[in-house]
């Protein structure tokens, strides 16, 4: 797959994501007003720009940690079963936790991973995923934020590879085949 020819048209620019991610922290701060500590909780690797752009706006007082469950691997094809591979460093029993996605797709690693950190019993468990496919969902399953609906389109950048690939671009694009 990785092997055949694409484009990378642009669907979301890196200005629109920023005015974005400023709406959402004004709502994510009145959420969790009067926490002495959220935990900002990473899901590897495809959220690393964004969170890195939520925390820079939030004014609140938190800490970040990171987990990474299994994913597509290098296919275009969510495996279905997922696997944490790398585990939070600490505790989040009777904290406040705010779980940070790029995409909830099929829903699969959102439910899993918000089912997952619930039987760790933190305080308040909140989620924030920047893109959701409404139309791939195969387990019930919703962000309390998103950032922007799509429709069912392969994307990149702003952290989301294709194949470990174009993390690096600034804004969201499509692939398109050639
Ligand atoms: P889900 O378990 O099917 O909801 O898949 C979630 C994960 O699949 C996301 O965290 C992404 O890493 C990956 N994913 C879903 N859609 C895309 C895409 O369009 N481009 C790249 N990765 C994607
Ligand atoms: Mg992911």
């Amino acid at each position: 797959m990785s092997k055949q020819q694409y484009v990378i048209d642009q669907m979301i620019s890196a200005k629109t994501i920023a005015a974005r991610i400023e709406d959402l922290c004004l709502d994510i701060q009145k959420e969790f007003s009067g926490t002495d500590k959220l935990i900002v909780v990473g899901l590897l690797r495809g959220s690393f720009v964004f969170i890195a752009d939520l925390v820079r706006e939030l004014d609140l007082p938190i800490e970040v940690d990171f987990l990474e469950a299994s994913s597509y691997g290098d296919d275009m094809e969510s495996s279905r079963e997922v696997r944490i591979l790398k585990d939070l460093r600490g505790a989040i029993e009777g904290r406040d936790v705010l779980v940070v996605e790029d995409i909830v797709d099929t829903g699969h690693t959102m439910h899993h991973v918000t089912r997952l950190l619930k039987g760790r019993k933190p305080s308040k468990l909140r989620t924030i995923a920047l893109l959701d496919k409404p139309s791939r969902r195969e387990v019930d399953c919703k962000a309390d934020w998103t950032g922007f609906e799509i429709s069912d389109e392969f994307v990149v950048g702003y952290g989301i590879d294709f194949a470990q690939r174009n993390r690096n671009l600034p804004f969201i694009g499509k692939v398109r085949f050639t």
